[in-house]
């Protein structure tokens, strides 16, 4: 079975009063159509045609694929006319299945149901009952409970308003058949659209049988109007996953206070306080805990590490048993090997921290390489930058940096050196050396403190 699916996305999306096209808005971290293309292209053998109009070249740009077709609809005439400007790009012998670029949540499973009800004579129509369908297409039955036609909401007469089957759009069709039902559409309608909807009556005049499937979730089927209807969906979506995490043994302590914009991979014994935001790929292992108000992204997390409150990682690798924060920024670049701690208003960039390291207090580690066992010291900063050129700075094990320490790379500290507090280092301590570089203390007697102008 060959699968040519097209998504219309040409339409502005007044209602979001925004700059950005409709579909480019971000549910759960990815743009609405980027999630309909994650779905259609769950289904084997498909091939993806996405009709574009406004904002064409930004959505263009944003969502890439070589496996997208791009089909430009130039005015937006109707939902028919869009997707008859796909035909051309269609094959002859393939199910056509109409997606929607600002229905974000259909699921591959609902789509294979709909395609399974596509036969030579057949196509497949998902509809939902809705309580309150004004706004949607009105599925309308034959005395045998036959799909005869569907009618816009515009177009409906009293009796027809009341059904409150509706169509949700998403359609499977044989698509010599919508090659010979699309050029013959009309916008003679209330809305002087050419609407897809009327091949519905088409094939029933044809008897090609419509078979009718429904969606698992009504949020499948739910368009995308404006920001409030976004992020209900959010939230439904954001809901979705944390009960998934939940039953497969993660300790979500709020799953309204959860969100998951990526993909997370926990191990067993996983808590998440609330607050967290989870971006692109994150791995947890075992027993990690990561404390309230965390962001963390693309990041991997080995076993039995501790993330405390109001931390950020970003692109960083931390090993087992590590520590860190509260209150830690770890920037890209970031390894913390086993047993690292980091602590509270430390920034690490681009930086591995060897076996049992710790920078426990304010510090700033950048473009570092730092040996197992070390200690650096509260207030430590690596000028890595002489505002230019970025130079490393290399610590060997068992180093120990005094407070307030100012180490200037490019610069060295072999195994077993020792930086007394308060020094700015220029030059390369050797093995088991003391550096110190600060001023000597003078005391002064009898000092005489200033005193205030009569
Ligand atoms: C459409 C259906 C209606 C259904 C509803 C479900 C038709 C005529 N009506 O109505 O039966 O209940 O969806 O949501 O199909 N689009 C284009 N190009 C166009 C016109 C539309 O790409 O020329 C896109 C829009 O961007 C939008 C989608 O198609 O994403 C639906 O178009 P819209 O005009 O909003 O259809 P509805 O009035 O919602
Ligand atoms: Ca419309």
């Amino acid at each position: 079975m060959k699968v040519d699916v097209i998504v219309l996305a040409a339409g502005q999306g007044t209602r979001m009063r925004s700059n950005m096209p409709k579909v480019l808005h971000p549910l759960a971290g990815q743009s609405m159509l980027q999630h309909v293309i994650n779905a259609a292209r769950k289904l084997p053998a498909a091939q993806l045609h996405i009709v574009i109009g406004h904002g064409a070249d930004q959505v263009r740009e944003r969502v890439q694929g070589d496996d997208i077709q791009w089909v430009e609809q130039l005015e937006q005439l109707g939902t028919g006319h869009a997707v008859q400007q796909a035909l051309p790009g269609l094959r002859d012998d393939s199910i056509s299945l109409v997606l929607y670029g600002d229905i974000p949540l259909i699921r591959a499973e609902t789509l294979q149901s709909l395609l399974a009800a596509v036969e030579d004579n057949s196509m497949g129509l998902l509809t939902a009952h809705f309580n309150d369908p004004s706004g949607y297409g009105r599925i309308v039955r034959d005395g045998n409970g036959k799909v005869s036609a569907i009618v816009e909401q515009k177009d409906a007469n009293a009796e027809q308003l009341l059904i409150n089957e509706v169509n949700t759009g998403f359609m499977a069709v044989p698509t010599r058949y919508m090659q010979q039902w699309l050029p013959e559409l009309s916008n003679a309608n209330a809305q002087a659209e050419y609407y897809l909807t009327d091949i519905i009556g088409m094939a029933a005049q044809q008897s090609v049988a419509i078979a009718t499937c429904g969606p698992d979730f009504e949020q499948e089927v739910l368009g995308v109007n404006s920001r409030q209807q976004l992020i209900a969906l959010e939230r439904w979506h954001q809901n979705q996953c944390a009960q998934s995490f939940l039953a497969e043994g993660v300790a979500i302590m709020d799953p309204a206070r959860f969100d998951l914009r990526g993909e997370l991979t926990a191990g067993i014994d996983v808590t998440i306080d609330v607050n967290v935001v989870l971006e692109g790929q994150v791995t947890l292992g075992d027993k990690v805990t990561i404390g309230p108000n965390c962001v963390i992204q693309n990041a991997m997390i080995g076993d039995n590490v501790e993330i405390k409150a109001n931390t950020v990682i970003e692109d960083a690798i931390i090993g087992d048993d590590c520590v860190v924060g509260p209150f830690a920024r770890l920037r890209p670049g970031t390894k913390l090997l086993a047993q690292a701690k980091v602590g509270n208003f430390v920034e690490t960039k681009n930086t591995v921290l060897g076996q049992g390291s710790k920078i426990n207090h304010l510090s700033y580690v950048g473009d570092a390489q730092v040996g197992s066992g070390c200690n650096i010291g509260a207030g430590t900063i690596t000028c890595n930058y002489d505002g230019a050129n970025k130079f490393k700075t290399e610590l060997g094990d068992d180093v120990f940096i005094g407070s307030n320490s100012t180490l200037v790379a490019p610069l060295t500290v072999a195994n077993e050196g020792f930086v007394g507090a308060g020094s700015t280092v220029t030059r390369k301590v050797e093995n088991k050396q003391l550096a110190v570089a600060r001023a000597r203390q003078k005391n002064i007697d009898g000092w005489q403190r200033p005193r205030k102008n009569k």
